[in-house]
């Protein structure tokens, strides 16, 4: 299957033409993608049409599923995929998660010791306005980053906690389940990462889980760790994605951080996810570790 590529922002995020991803994809052209995406952080697909298992099967040629911490947010039919929506079911129960988290910049599960980084997400329904998506480049934010301030990140691990994830969640999304819970106590994750491929480094941040800097005070790292998201979210170095019904876009959430625009909640939207364990070979993998009071300081 032929495939061309439309850049988008730099080679940062592009569109991939030619694919129809409701079929069934052959070794050679997964293993196409499989390169673009360890090159190209994003990458978009206009015009699809898919059923739940087809968008677990496309997923799934990019590494094993993650099956949702939060449970309740899964597709009752295919549990490896999301519901990301604010509509409810016929008892007022809503379908899926639509966290307020959600607009501000994050990477999905940071807090996680090993996380799965890549995500796919697919519009089924969307409100006529607001709800679009964007995501930062933190291989071109590193790269610009001022001397001074990559000397302060290098080397540096952050703490990464769930706790502060949940309380920009708002009513029943901010409560969660004992097992959940003991899945997510507070982990290190190194600051800044060199890809296995390209070489390039990026940084690793997300503004909803980070809570710290070990090794710094509280009032230091704070206003370090806010003087790099404000550069590092400078429009240049961010891809704003307007949706169209169709549209599937796949993120590496090991290079990116991503947050929605706001949207009438009197407006319908549902987007269906999927969540990926990505190859250290082909992509920036955070390895974390339990972020003890000891190791902390
Ligand atoms: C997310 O933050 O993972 C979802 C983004 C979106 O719904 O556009």
């Amino acid at each position: 299957m032929s495939a061309e590529i439309r850049p988008l922002k730099d080679g940062f995020a592009c569109e991939v033409l030619g694919f129809r991803l409701w079929e069934r994809l052959g070794e050679d052209a997964a293993h196409r993608l499989r390169d673009l995406w360890a090159r190209h952080p994003v990458l978009v697909f206009r015009r699809q049409a898919l059923s739940e298992q087809e968008l677990a099967r496309f997923s799934a040629h990019f590494g094993p599923l993650e099956r949702v911490v939060r449970t309740e947010w899964a597709s009752p039919a295919v549990p490896e995929i999301g519901l990301i929506s604010n509509l409810k079911d016929g008892q007022a129960r809503p379908i899926g998660g639509l966290g307020d988290g959600e607009l501000q910049w994050h990477s999905d599960q940071s807090y996680i010791m090993n996380p799965a980084t890549g995500a796919v997400l697919y519009a089924v329904e969307l409100p006529p306005e607001g709800g679009t998506t964007s995501w930062v480049d933190l291989s071109g934010a590193y790269t610009a980053l001022p001397d001074r301030l990559k000397d302060l990140v290098e080397g540096r691990r952050g703490v990464f906690s769930y706790v502060k994830r949940l309380a920009g969640y708002q009513g029943v999304d901010r409560v969660i389940s004992a097992e959940a819970k003991q899945k997510t106590p507070p982990v290190f994750h190194p600051l800044v990462h060199t890809h296995p491929v390209t070489g390039r480094k990026a940084l690793y941040l997300d503004s909803t889980t980070t809570i710290g800097i070990a090794g710094m005070d509280e009032a230091t790292a704070s206003s370090l760790l806010d003087e790099i998201y404000g550069f590092a979210t400078r429009p240049e170095f961010v891809y704003r994605h307007d949706w169209q019904v169709g549209d599937v876009v796949m993120w590496d959430n090991g290079m990116t951080m991503h947050r929605r625009e706001p949207f009438d909640p009197a407006a319908r939207r549902l987007m269906k996810r999927t969540t990926i364990f990505l190859s250290p070979e082909r992509h920036i993998v955070p390895e974390g570790w339990l972020a003890t009071e000891e190791a902390m300081a």
